[in-house]
């Protein structure tokens, strides 16, 4: 059973892909931390410069970077040389370098095979970009979450706050609609809105209306309303 959330940067799904996913027992499968990985590595290897992927031979580098992927719990582990990734994921500037990464067709193709092998087990609510068009085209249920630019950059603000990480508020409302640009007009794999998905707007609403609106679409979805919460 794969959930497909996807949604811009601030829209909430990663807290509500992670509570459902929570509440089913299954996978959280944050797919942006798999493309800011991947950005922090390739960064690391010089070979990211100036909002640029600098060497050709792409998919063989990819290949070869010193990252793995598991899955402990329902949440996944990430690590660069065998260091645990946590808080240097969430940092501006891995978010920046995730979304420059992410427009190379040959770094999808290779998310997309990882977010397909840790899914194997069967039941993940994955968030993300193209989960529902490209990665998981048959998910039982497929949502796109969105709210106003305002209102995500404001949400994104107090995440940085909350960690200590010092950006202005017109900083992060900047950065987010110019990623929101990058990431919807790339070649590949833009960032849509699938046309089976279930569009749900969350400037008004709290992050709990929106997990127990998707817990019941999953029911409705998913299971047929055969299950009682
Ligand atoms: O969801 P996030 O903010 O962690 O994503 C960081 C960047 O990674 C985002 O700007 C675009 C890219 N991304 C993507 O292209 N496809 C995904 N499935 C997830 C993230």
């Amino acid at each position: 059973m794969i959930v497909a959330i996807d949604g811009p940067a601030g829209s909430g799904k990663s807290t509500v892909a992670r509570t459902v996913a929570q509440k089913l027992g299954c996978l959280y499968l944050d797919s942006g931390a798999i493309y800011r990985a991947l950005g922090l590595a390739l960064a690391g290897q010089g070979i990211v410069k100036e909002d640029e992927v600098v060497f050709n031979n792409l998919s063989s580098i990819l290949e070869r970077l010193p990252l793995s992927f598991d899955v402990d719990e329902g949440n996944l582990i990430i690590r660069l040389s065998g260091r645990l990734l946590t808080d240097e994921l969430r940092t501006p500037e891995a978010s920046n370098l995730a979304s420059v990464v992410s427009q190379y067709p040959e770094v999808r193709e290779f998310a997309t095979k990882i977010q397909r092998k840790l899914a194997f087990s069967g039941c993940a609510v994955v968030d993300g970009r193209d989960a529902a068009t490209v990665v998981f085209p048959d998910a039982c249920l497929k949502i796109f979450l969105t709210a106003s630019p305002e209102v995500r950059a404001q949400r994104r603000w107090q995440e940085y706050r909350r960690r200590g990480q010092h950006i202005t508020f017109d900083d992060v409302l900047r950065d987010l609609i110019e990623r929101d640009k990058r990431d919807s007009s790339r070649q590949c794999a833009p960032m849509r809105v699938a046309p089976d998905a279930v569009v749900i707007d969350t400037s008004e609403m709290s992050i709990s209306e929106v997990s127990d609106y998707v817990l019941s679409l999953v029911k409705e979805y998913c299971f047929g309303n055969s299950i009682r919460s």
